[in-house]
């Protein structure tokens, strides 16, 4: 048997996000994923929404408490800004909206649950979009900031940590250049690099306002950090990977933890007239307010190679430098399509200490999503999920390797808590700790949720054996 021993006051919980565990019920203002959902409904997995997802609206109290019979001492959700603010251009607040955030601070805070609140997960009012062009606009930042500072005042003083957006790349990679989030666009690059940019501001904007209206807090921002590893050591692959990794990991680490934007990637994107428009005093703001920690989601790791073919695109597209490679022999989890690499943790937590100045960061999404999970239920009714433990004890062990190193981590959030509708493929994949039954609205714990109990409660990862 080997001991893990975490360090002190560590953070153990979870993570989900209003869109996706809400419901819609009551909000004065439909999302960009509530307008696809009425909008193309045959886009999402046996066609369920947004709309009901998993009623976290109506039922915070019931999950809650499963959380705490789970362990957690914490548990991350988003504020939505379409629940929260009426008066989407002054930032006045939904009474109704109010009310519920209020209830549910005071829930968690009753059950010894630490909150982090986030303000953006891939859920602009839908309406900002039509009428602005969303992140393209830069009033769009201002009407953010609006919100924010409405979010902090409301509840600054019974929470004191926050995080500005949940992995603002895949906005733009998912709605302007691949193609699969609303609105859906392909390879619009040089609007691409603005929503990228404005979101960057807009979350400097939200810390400065933050620091000023809650000064004993701290705030953050959560990025998706996908370590790039090349076919190989050839030239060609190598600069695929470095522009992937300036591209999609650093714009926003350097943005958040440096207030500013990797050199070699502005001159390229310099180069190639894309680079996104900002006035000085806006560079001014992200240079001058940068965030306290980070969180990092990882789940897998980007294999990619130079492109095999000529990019035959009009317009300019990041995905112009470089393909995806398949790696032979890679572990894959099947029901997302997913690799499996928990080495990959070590190698994100040495490029946060040597080169963002080892800024306190936590792990703040990972997790193993799995479909038709009841053909694991026991007589009991309780799903077997010896798989994800298995998933969890591989990463926790190579986190706790980086700590060991040297890592200021303070914390590992799963994904997620109770099953939780998803973007496109809705609830094909299962990943919480605690199992929902969409027919009934039931939720019962999984065999993972009472292994995370014990590894929360001793903040001690048991292993037989394993190699790093
Ligand atoms: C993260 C997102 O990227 O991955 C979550 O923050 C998302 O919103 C999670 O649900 C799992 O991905 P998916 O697409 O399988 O739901």
């Amino acid at each position: 048997m080997m001991n893990f021993v975490f360090p002190e006051h560590f953070l153990w919980g979870a993570a989900s996000s209003g869109p996706q565990s809400e419901g819609s019920f009551q909000k004065p203002h439909a999302s960009v994923m509530d307008y696809w959902f009425q909008t193309r409904p045959q886009d999402f997995y046996d066609g369920a929404g947004p709309d009901q997802a998993s009623d976290f609206y109506h039922r915070y109290r019931e999950d809650l408490r499963l959380m705490k019979e789970c362990g957690f001492n914490s548990f991350r959700t988003s504020i939505q800004w379409t629940r929260l603010i009426q008066d989407l251009e002054t930032g006045a607040p939904d009474p109704d909206g109010v009310s519920f955030y209020n209830r549910l601070i005071e829930e968690a805070q009753a059950l010894g649950i630490q909150l982090i609140l986030n303000l953006h997960h891939f859920d602009l009012p839908e309406v900002l979009l039509e009428q602005y062009g969303g992140w393209e606009s830069r009033h769009v930042v201002d009407l953010y900031v609006r919100f924010a500072r409405t979010a902090f005042t409301l509840f600054g003083n019974r929470v004191s940590r926050w995080t500005t957006f949940n992995e603002p790349m895949v906005i733009a990679e998912a709605g302007y250049l691949d193609g699969f989030h609303w609105p859906k666009y392909k390879n619009r690059g040089k609007a691409a690099v603005q929503v990228m940019y404005h979101m960057a501001l807009a979350s400097a904007l939200a810390v400065k306002a933050f620091h000023e209206l809650v000064p004993d807090g701290s705030i953050g921002i959560i990025l998706n950090l996908t370590p790039a590893y090349p076919k190989d050591a050839q030239a060609e692959h190598l600069a695929a990977a470095r522009f992937v990794e300036q591209f999609y990991n650093h714009f926003f680490l350097d943005a958040a933890v440096k207030g500013s934007f990797p050199k070699e990637l502005l001159k390229e994107l310099r180069r190639q007239s894309v680079l996104f428009t900002a006035s000085d005093d806006d560079l001014a703001v992200v240079s001058e307010n940068t965030v306290d920690f980070i969180g990092v989601n990882y789940y897998h790791p980007r294999r990619v190679q130079a492109r095999t073919d000529s990019w035959q695109e009009a317009e300019w597209s990041p995905n112009a430098y470089f393909c995806d490679y398949e790696m032979p022999n890679r572990r894959i989890n099947p029901y997302r399509g997913w690799e499996i690499y928990p080495q990959a943790i070590g190698d994100i937590a040495d490029v946060i200490k040597n080169e963002y100045n080892n800024i306190p960061w936590y792990l703040s999404e990972n997790g193993m999503g799995v479909e038709h999970e009841a053909r694991f239920m026991n007589e009991a009714g309780v799903i077997c999920d010896d798989y994800r433990i298995a998933f969890y004890e591989e990463h926790l062990a190579q986190l706790h390797q980086a700590i060991q190193n040297g890592a200021a981590c303070f914390g590992f959030h799963a994904w997620t808590a109770v099953d939780c509708w998803s973007w496109n493929n809705a609830y094909k994949n299962r990943y919480g700790f605690i199992a929902l039954d969409r027919s009934t609205g039931s939720r019962t714990i999984k065999q993972s949720g009472r292994w995370f109990r014990k590894l929360a409660d001793t903040n001690t990862l048991t292993l037989e054996d394993i190699t790093l």
